[in-house]
């Protein structure tokens, strides 16, 4: 596809995002089950209910926009996951793996963060109201849970990580 305009950009680049978002759903089941600490299973477990909630949102802005949400792949997020699989798969201590985890589910949320703020920016100069509250909603929502992740590391996971 050829991409020559403002708009043409921002919706492949949703398109984009909800394939980062989808495969996203196919990872987190297999982080939960590798979890170990239930507040860290817990965690995941919401954000697997919220991240479904987010794809839905994201079909219906491209619904609107008349775009096909499985177009595009995220490459991006392909890596980090593939990444995120091989390192847990390398680390046999519990409390290790559970850092880990941690630290690839908050790459993620990062990469979702920069990508939801960007599309939240281009859908506001593009005086798409209706997508900027949804886009921003969410991005609200990635940053409190990459929140969580982070307290949660300082007050248990990393503690039990450092004497294991
Ligand atoms: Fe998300």
């Amino acid at each position: 596809m050829k991409v020559d305009d403002f708009l043409k950009m921002y919706v492949s680049e949703l398109q984009e995002l909800r394939s980062v978002e989808a495969q996203l759903i196919g990872a987190l089941p297999g982080m939960v089950q590798m979890a170990v600490h239930p507040e860290l299973k817990h965690l995941l477990e919401t954000h697997l209910e919220e991240t479904r909630s987010q794809q839905d949102r994201l079909d219906e802005i491209l619904r609107r926009h008349g775009a096909e949400p499985r177009e595009h792949v995220d490459q991006s997020m392909q890596a980090i996951l593939r990444e995120a699989e091989k390192w847990a798969g390398m680390i046999q201590d519990q409390d290790l793996r559970d850092a880990g985890l941690i630290a690839s589910a908050q790459r993620v949320e990062h990469y979702e963060i920069a990508v939801y703020g960007s599309l939240a920016r281009w859908a506001k100069q593009l005086g798409l109201d209706e997508d900027l509250r949804t886009l921003h909603a969410i991005l609200e929502e990635e940053k409190h849970s990459d929140e969580n992740l982070t307290g949660l590391a300082k007050r248990i996971v990393n503690p039990d990580a450092a004497t294991s």
